[in-house]
């Protein structure tokens, strides 16, 4: 039977474990095959795999609040729900073979932390995750500060990257070698909250919270904007100490997120919108007619969010570093690599599907690459030698760019590398335990480029 979207999302409203009175019930996420509409209407419905609907559910919680999910395993192959940006219990993270056992098909696991910070994040799957997030596997987390901007509206974009035929299928080539060597595998579809596009009604001067997740397994989202006056006011959801006028074009490498606070500036017959660049075009995204009804004057740009509660950096020239030298790729340099301790040459690690390395390791290594204590800082120069990005993210850590001994961005947990790039960041540890580290295009971390931090 082929289910429209509207009674697909009814029944799956059906079989969602609600809180029943006098019962502790926990909120299920459920990853499972679906048939959805993905593209365009006049096209027809997809095979996926979602949490429910796509994206997933968005999880919308108040910071210090705890989110409680129980992950119940629809899918037939392992899987496990890692809570991307967040800091949290290391057993709660969601790494298959790392943090937790895989869940196999038809088993749970409960997920259960509290929400330290407030900010724009979004959970997906940490197994095969360039195949899982690939099929569509990722939905908003959003923590809300106890003294959030006044806005018309506060809405979440999750755009996500498919790679389709016209008729509706997807093009089933998760792990191919060509595409993990290269830049990952990029679709020829983009989606904002499951949609081609979203439109929406505000009056001239209606300001918008707009929370931009790239859930793309591997696709940098280019995104130009008009008819909106605007403001950069959080990346990777932690706030810019002063929010930064909308650059031309907003970049956003696979996992990164933006909270932009726009107003509408579009009158007469004009939109606003966001459209994400394709070659020489752009297409929309997000589109805002302006209503009949007039807000009587601009506002004012938006005070800072709060900052959130995160251990300073204390003196970074005092600070311990250890370099990360990532290397590999089509193009690239590297002739030899360690796999399972073994250095072997590139056309055997390639027999092995890794074509990337960290510090000479491909793939994940018995040894983390620093080890580090609670409350220590750790600076990390990250070299790009190779011809690709990368967007370099490390687990349960916020870090900052550094720039000499001073930081030079905001908190952030993902960071895009230029191809010849030197990008350095330092971070506090924190809780003890395993913490990955690894490049956030999915086909990249699956082909070699994933490491680990210790904290003991
Ligand atoms: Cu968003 Cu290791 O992942
Ligand atoms: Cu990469």
């Amino acid at each position: 039977m082929k289910l429209t979207r509207r009674t697909f999302l009814g029944s799956v409203a059906a079989t969602l474990a609600l809180p029943r009175a006098g019962l502790a019930a926990v909120a299920e996420l459920r990853p499972a095959p679906a048939n959805l509409q993905i593209l365009p209407s006049d096209y027809p419905t997809t095979d996926v795999w979602g949490y429910g609907g796509m994206p997933g559910p968005e999880i919308r919680l108040p910071q210090g609040a705890r989110l409680d999910r129980r992950l119940v395993n629809g899918l037939d192959q392992p899987t496990t729900i890692h809570w991307h940006g967040l800091r949290l219990p290391n057993a709660m993270d969601g790494v298959a073979g790392m943090t937790q056992d895989s869940v196999a098909p038809g088993g749970t696991f409960d997920y259960g932390f509290d929400l330290k910070d407030a900010g724009t994040y979004w959970y997906h799957p940490h197994d095969r995750s360039y195949e899982q997030v690939g099929r569509g596997l990722a939905g908003a987390l959003i923590v809300t500060e106890a003294d959030a901007p006044e806005v018309d509206r506060d809405e979440a974009l999750v755009l996500q990257d498919w790679r389709m035929q016209p008729d509706g299928t997807m093009v089933e080539d998760f792990g191919a070698l060509h595409d993990m060597a290269h830049a990952g595998r990029i679709g020829n579809y983009v989606t904002a909250n499951g949609q081609s596009y979203i439109e929406r009604d505000l009056p001239l001067h209606g300001r918008l919270r707009l929370r931009l997740i790239n859930a793309a397994a591997s696709r940098v989202m280019q995104i130009v904007h008009a008819g909106f006056t605007g403001w950069t006011v959080a990346e990777d959801g932690h706030p810019l100490e002063t929010p930064a006028a909308l650059p031309e074009m907003l970049v956003l490498g696979p996992g990164q997120r933006m909270d932009l606070i726009v107003d509408v500036s579009a009158t007469g017959d004009e939109t606003a919108y966001l459209g994400l660049v394709e070659g020489d075009s752009a297409a929309v995204l997000y589109e805002v007619t302006p209503s009949e009804a007039e807000r009587d004057a601009a506002r004012a740009a938006p005070a800072p969010l709060p900052p959130n509660p995160l251990p300073p950096l204390g003196d970074l020239s005092k600070a311990r570093a250890t370099e990360v030298r990532i290397e590999g790729g089509a193009m690239g340099r590297m002739t030899a690599a360690r796999a399972d301790g073994v250095e072997m040459p590139m056309q055997d690690l390639v027999q092995q599907g890794l074509v990337w390395a960290l510090n000479g390791a491909a793939g994940v290594p018995d040894t983390p690459i620093a080890t580090v204590s609670p409350g220590e800082t750790l600076r990390m120069p990250l070299i790009n030698d190779t011809a690709w990005p990368h967007v370099m993210h490390l687990h349960g850590h916020p870090f900052r760019v550094i720039e000499g001994d001073r930081p030079g961005g905001p908190w952030r947990d993902s960071v895009l590398v230029m191809p010849g790039d030197r990008t350095e960041i330092a971070f506090v540890a924190e809780e003890p335990g395993d913490w990955m580290f690894h490049c956030h295009m999915l086909d990249h971390s699956a082909s070699g480029m994933m490491h680990w931090v210790k904290v003991r």
